[in-house]
């Protein structure tokens, strides 16, 4: 008999909206950095709202979208990178667990490139150069952190043959045979 793939859903509705619209808001911030002023801060904050608006959903959303299903203790962390590099990983419905901590160091990251770059523009920080480094410096360590994650990705599509890209617009995963 040909086996019938089954289809899982895995991330609601308000994760796929925040994922993007935080892709979105980055990738403006980032194009706003220098001589936009006010524009710059004003989508900046929406990141910032996207962040926290995703931390309370990590208390509260639908299965894989809570902390408790992803961020998982050193053991699994280092059991998962040993059975990645000998080939053997196990297959996880939502995110892995390295996966699970690249996502928690983005979300820190962005939340603490907003929150210096709004004690940036506060009276008592205003024109302090190492406040205004230390925002640069978190803004520009998010593209990296991105790169790792889209590698992860993209490495993660190829070892469980679907497409990770398109199951976080639709929302759906093939269940692994
Ligand atoms: C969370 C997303 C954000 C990212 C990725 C980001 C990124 C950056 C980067 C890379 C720079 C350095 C520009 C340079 O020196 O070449 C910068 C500058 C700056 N950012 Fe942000 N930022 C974000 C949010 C914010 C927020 C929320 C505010 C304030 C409300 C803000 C205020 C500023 C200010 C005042 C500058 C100084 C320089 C200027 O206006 O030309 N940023 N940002
Ligand atoms: C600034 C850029 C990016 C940031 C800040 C970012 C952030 C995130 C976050 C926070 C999550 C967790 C989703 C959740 O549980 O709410 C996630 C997952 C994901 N992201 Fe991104 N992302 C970025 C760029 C991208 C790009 C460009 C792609 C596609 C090419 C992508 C594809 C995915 C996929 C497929 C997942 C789910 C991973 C899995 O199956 O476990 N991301 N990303």
């Amino acid at each position: 008999m040909i086996p019938v793939p089954q289809f899982l859903r895995v991330w609601d509705l308000w994760v796929r909206i925040g994922h993007w619209s935080l892709v979105s808001a980055i990738t403006a911030a980032w194009l706003t950095r220098d001589g936009y002023g006010r524009v710059h801060d004003y989508i900046g904050y929406s990141a910032l709202i996207i962040v926290l608006l995703r931390i309370v959903w990590g208390f509260t959303g639908s299965p894989h979208a809570r902390f408790s299903d992803f961020l998982r203790g050193p053991r699994v962390v280092f059991a998962y990178g040993r059975d990645l590099l000998a080939n053997r990983e196990a297959n996880y419905t939502g995110h892995n667990p390295l996966g699970g901590w690249m996502i928690a160091a983005l979300l820190f990251t962005i939340a603490a490139t907003g929150f210096t770059g709004w004690l940036y523009t506060t009276d008592y920080f205003w024109g302090v150069e190492w406040m205004e480094d230390l925002h640069a410096f978190l803004g520009t360590l998010i593209l990296p952190l991105a790169a790792l994650h889209v590698g992860g990705v993209i490495f993660t599509s190829w070892r469980q043959k679907q497409n990770l890209v398109a199951a976080m617009v639709h929302g759906w995963k093939r269940q692994r045979d």
